[in-house]
């Protein structure tokens, strides 16, 4: 049985309103320009998203968490160590549309920021990364959107990932919506590197980032290596025969 980690809170509409009211006392709410205004006024449309981009995200997490309870008992090890799901803040939502320089709007919002529900699955080893990410695809309702391997490509700052977006079916009393979810793979060490360097983005605005750049891109350069000697240790304790690793190997 792998670890869930929830980080939202299903907010009612009366604490929405509650919120938003704190927020216009400390300035935030009354400084935003009239198009952010229109998008909070609009708080049964937030509130319809939030339900359903959860929704999502339990419909994704509730496959992985059966994928890997089918390991254990078929080949006791669990891929997954454990997963963290989270609804992106309407606040960071707001900035990243700002930042996209999008219309705000409820239908902008669902067309143009595409991790608004996010998972984050922290494997054991390297082959569970691809092995997951191969079965997650291959049910036929999830629909692949795009792929971004910085595992095999790591990105400038020495960060690896394997980011994936997909569509998933959540079905309401009286339709359907097929909603995106951000899912970031990652192992152990891809993890532990990867809040590090986001710890360190937050203090004195990135100059720290800079400070430590060359160490913290050899910490990666070292961890890639071990996982890659630690990938070819654990094949030999677990027989993973039917998931092509050599093909997985090669791509
Ligand atoms: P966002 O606007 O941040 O979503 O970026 P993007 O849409 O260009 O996608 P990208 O794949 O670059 O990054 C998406 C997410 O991956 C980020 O929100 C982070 O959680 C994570 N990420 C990407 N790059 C880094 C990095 O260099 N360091 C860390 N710590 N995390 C990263
Ligand atoms: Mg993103």
């Amino acid at each position: 049985m792998s670890l869930i980690l929830y980080r939202n809170t299903n907010l009612t509409i009366e604490e929405l309103k509650e919120r938003l009211e704190n927020e216009k006392l400390l300035g935030f709410y009354s400084n935003q320009p009239l198009d952010t205004r229109d998008l909070l006024d609009n708080i049964t449309g937030w509130m319809e998203i939030q339900q359903l981009y959860n929704g999502a995200l339990k419909e994704i997490s509730t496959k992985l968490e059966i994928l890997d309870n089918e390991f254990q008992m078929n080949y006791t090890y669990n891929p997954i160590h454990h997963m963290e799901c989270r609804l992106k803040s309407l606040q960071s939502i707001i900035h990243k549309m700002d930042r996209l320089n999008v219309k705000k709007s409820m239908e902008s919002m669902r067309e143009n920021i595409t991790d608004i529900s996010g998972i984050r699955v922290i494997c054991r080893y390297l082959d569970d990364v691809y092995i997951i990410e191969k079965l997650l695809l291959a049910q036929d309702d999830v629909k692949f959107i795009r792929r971004k391997d910085y595992i095999k490509e790591p990105k400038e700052s020495g960060y690896r990932s394997l980011h994936l977006l997909v569509k998933v079916p959540v079905f309401l009393s009286q339709r359907k919506e097929e909603i995106p979810v951000e899912i970031q793979l990652r192992t152990i060490p891809m993890d532990y590197w990867a809040s590090l360097e986001h710890q360190l983005q937050y203090k004195n605005n990135g100059q720290k980032i800079a400070d430590h750049h060359e160490e913290l891109k050899d910490c990666a350069n070292h961890l890639a290596a071990i996982e890659e000697t630690m990938k070819h240790i654990h094949r030999d304790t677990v027989n993973l025969e039917n998931f092509s690793l050599k093909k997985i190997d090669s791509q």
